[in-house]
Parts: C-alpha cells; structure tokens; sequence
C-alpha cells in the first residue's frame, strides 16, 4: 500500500514537527487538533522554520512553496480521517484521552489502514485494545525536536502485524528518519532511560545537590549528553515529562516515582519552554534570560 495521505492528530509540541517532516516528503498531510489556537501556532512555528531552514540553504524556495502545499490544518477529526492511508495520533500521554480517540479513528477511518502512536511510554498492546484492528496498531515514537532527531522507534504490541511493521518503518525511512524496532515494554527504550534520568536530575535539584546550570554543565560536559537533563525537560514539557513518570510509576515501580518538586512545576503552570517557564525562564524568544 503506498502511503500518500496522513493525518496527524494533536498539533502541539510533537504533532507539529511530524506534520512538517511528513509533509516535507512529498506527503499530503493533514494535522487535526481541538484547539484553533494551536493549529495557528503549529503553522507559524512550521513558517519560521522552514524560513530559517531556507535562509541557512537547507530548504529551497520552491521546496518550501512545495511543503507547504502539501500541508493542511482540520477542527473535523472524523472527516479527516475518514479518508487517509495513515494515522499518527499525538495527542496529550493520558490513557483516557488516547482511547477516546483511537476509538474516533478507529470507528471513522478506513478498516485497512494502519493506526500509529506517538506515545512515549503507553503500551502498544492496550492501545490496539481500543480498535478493532490491533493488528494494524503500533507505537511510532518521534523525538524532540522532531525535524532534526533522526531516530523513530517502532513499537510492537501483542497483535501488531509484521506488515504494520513494515509501513510504518517504510514511512519512517520516507520521513529520512533511521528506525528501532523494539518490544513491548513500558517506556520502551528511550523513554524509560530518559525518564529516569530526568527525574534523579529534578530530585537532585530538589535536595540542592547542585544548581540547575551546575546538573546540566556535568552531564554534558561530565558524560558527554549533548543537552542536560533539566534543558531537556524544559524542551520536553514537565506536564509530559510527569505524565510519562506516573505511567512509569504505575507500571515499573517504586524507582519512576515522580519528583515533588517536578509535581510542584507542572502545578504552577511552568512546563518548559512551551509556557515561556520550566526549570529556565524562557519569556525573551525562546532564549533562556534568566537561570
Ligand atoms: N514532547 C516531547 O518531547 C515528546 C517526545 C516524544 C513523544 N511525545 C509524545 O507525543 C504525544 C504528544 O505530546 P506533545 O508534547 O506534543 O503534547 P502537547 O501537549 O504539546 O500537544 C498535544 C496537542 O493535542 C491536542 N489535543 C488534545 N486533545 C485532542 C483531541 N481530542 N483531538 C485532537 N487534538 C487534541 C492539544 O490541543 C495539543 O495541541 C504524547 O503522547 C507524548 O508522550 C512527546
């Protein structure tokens, strides 16, 4: 089956950029979401980007004008899909939300088409639950941001065909991304590992071991990560950050409980950059302005 058509559902952090490198491939692409705000968001976040991508000859003029084109935005998620050869559901990492609407998809989109998540950390197994066709169900987890992380994890649930499998990787390599496959487990691989990792740095914050700058400066400069834990919370979302621990938490045990004082942040609205405030200030363009 040749994919030509996909919906992306959730236009925020990630739905975007997948939007983007989807359409970049030459694929007609439609991203739905609930909220007028972001779809408007999604689409001068993508025109900056592909602005800056032209100014720096990474894009041509015509290829951008082609991208473009290529690219449509939706309010009618049962519309959109009810005509596409794929979906790629990435809306907020909440059981409740997911089910709800893979079982919209499910019920509207064609019977034959594969329905991929970009879930961080939700199993597979139980997301085909929620359709008739586990089969044609699987996790297609993109990384942050999405237009420069090469890597696309391909995850099986109990059911997920091999030739699920093989779209979603063939779309990938469309996509000019690299691709792991893995099995089911909670967090997969890089989820669970970044997780961790995330958390310890918040409970060492929390405990005053260091200041956020010093946490990040040693791991990057200690064990080489390109970016550090906290900058990449902030990049992240605390609320997704918290809300792939609690899954993490539920399913793995004691050692993914959640930090407080990540609990505290997502409460007082600082999730990251996309709020202006995470762990940094981000209120001057994006740039950190005050640590
Ligand atoms: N943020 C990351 O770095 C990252 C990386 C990999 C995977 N993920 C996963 O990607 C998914 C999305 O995360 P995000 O960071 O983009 O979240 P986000 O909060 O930035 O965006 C989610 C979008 O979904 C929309 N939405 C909510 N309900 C909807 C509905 N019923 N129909 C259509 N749209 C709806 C919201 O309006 C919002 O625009 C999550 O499963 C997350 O775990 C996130």
């Amino acid at each position: 089956m040749t994919i030509e058509n996909i919906t992306v559902v959730g236009a925020g952090v990630m739905g975007r950029g997948i939007a983007y490198v989807s359409a970049h491939a030459g694929i007609r692409t439609t991203l739905v979401d609930i909220s007028e705000e972001q779809l408007r968001s999604a689409l001068n976040e993508l025109t900056r980007l592909a602005e800056k991508a032209v100014t720096l000859n990474k894009l041509s003029e015509s290829a951008a004008n082609e991208l473009f084109s290529k690219l449509h935005t939706s309010l009618d998620l049962v519309n959109a899909v009810s005509d596409t050869d794929l979906v790629i559901e990435a809306v907020p990492e909440k059981r409740a939300l997911k089910k709800h609407v893979l079982e919209t998809v499910d019920q509207h989109a064609p019977s034959d088409i594969v329905i991929a998540s970009n879930t961080s950390t939700i199993s597979p197994t139980e997301l085909g639950s929620y359709t008739k066709r586990p089969e044609k169900v699987a996790a297609m987890h993109f990384f942050n941001p999405v237009h420069r992380m090469k890597l696309v994890e391909i995850v099986k649930g109990l059911e997920t065909s091999r030739e699920t499998v093989q779209i979603i990787r063939e779309v990938a390599e469309r996509m000019n991304k690299e691709t792991v496959e893995v099995n089911e487990f909670p967090g997969f691989v890089t989820s669970r590992i970044s997780a961790m990792v995330g958390n310890e740095a918040f409970y060492m914050l929390q405990e005053g071991v260091a200041s956020a700058e010093d946490i990040d400066k040693a791991i990057k400069l200690g064990l080489n990560y390109p970016m550090g834990p906290l900058e990449l919370g902030d990049l992240v979302g605390l609320d997704t950050r918290l809300n792939n621990l609690k899954y993490l938490h539920e399913t793995l045990g004691e050692k993914f409980r959640p930090a407080p004082l990540l609990e505290q942040y997502v409460k007082a609205g600082r999730l990251g950059r996309k709020t202006g405030r995470g762990v940094y200030d981000y209120s001057t363009d994006g740039e950190v302005v005050k640590k």
